[in-house]
């Protein structure tokens, strides 16, 4: 995104909860968005996720200039690019783990054999195979996360964008969701994640602090093992 601002009018009252944000993703990156509250993170990701435009300013996503689409052309966008991934994993309650995984599918116009195929892959990989005909009320807040993670990987998207997602699992649920998420990473998946939690951000290659409706830091936290040796 090249220089997003994103204005609210609260009672006459201007908010930039985005002041002229520079921020450019490369395919492949996991990087962790922190910064404290009110700096924009939220907003920023909700404009990364297509689900807002900027006041002003543009943002590309996977070559696509979306402050210039319709707004059907950008829920295609979000719908087909962008795998979402809660803090309250947002699943469907009365729908099994495996309908849960399909939903998104059925937005993208998927036919249902290759749905249920896809919907069964994916949990699968997130290691939940006996446990698709569960739904949400009988699995435990981790196995809730990992449903949600594979409904977000379940259409391929360009980028998986997660906000606080460990923000509501313990610390053994949080391990195994970071490992998750370094395996997706591994094989090739852009993540984005906005965490308060250092430890979560540690699994990041990248760190992009927000303040102020700003980028205060933009950090690579593994220096690369020959520069290192040479340098
Ligand atoms: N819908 C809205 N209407 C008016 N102001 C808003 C709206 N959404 C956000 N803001 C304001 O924009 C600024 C940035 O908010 P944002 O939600 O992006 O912060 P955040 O970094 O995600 O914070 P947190 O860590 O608490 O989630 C804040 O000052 C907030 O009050
Ligand atoms: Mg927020």
């Amino acid at each position: 995104m090249h220089s997003v601002v994103r204005q609210y009018v609260v009672g006459g009252e201007v908010i930039n909860a985005l002041n002229g944000v520079d921020l450019t993703i490369q395919r492949g990156e996991m990087v962790a968005i922190m910064g404290p509250s009110g700096s924009g993170k939220s907003t920023a990701m909700n404009i990364i996720g297509c689900l807002d435009k900027p006041t002003s300013g543009t943002y590309v996503l996977d070559g696509y200039d979306v402050s210039t689409l319709t707004d059907d052309q950008q829920a295609y966008m979000r719908n087909t690019k962008i795998g979402f991934v809660f803090q309250n994993y947002n699943l469907l309650p009365r729908t099994t783990a495996l309908e849960n995984v399909e939903l998104p599918m059925m937005y993208a116009g998927v036919p249902v054999r290759e749905r249920r195929h896809r919907a069964m892959e994916a949990l699968a990989r997130v290691g939940l195979e006996h446990r698709m005909g569960n739904r949400p009320n009988e699995l435990s807040g981790g196995q809730q996360q990992r449903v949600s993670i594979a409904r977000a990987i379940v259409n391929h998207p360009v980028l998986i964008l997660a906000d606080e997602p460990t923000g509501a699992l313990d610390s053994h649920s949080t391990e195994e969701l970071l490992h998750l998420f370094e395996g997706l990473h591994q094989q090739g998946q852009t993540i984005l994640i906005v965490t308060h939690e250092p430890d979560v951000a540690a699994h990041a290659k990248r760190v992009v602090r927000f303040r102020d409706g700003k980028v205060e830091s933009d950090t690579s936290t593994t220096a690369d093992p020959i520069t290192k040796e040479t340098s």
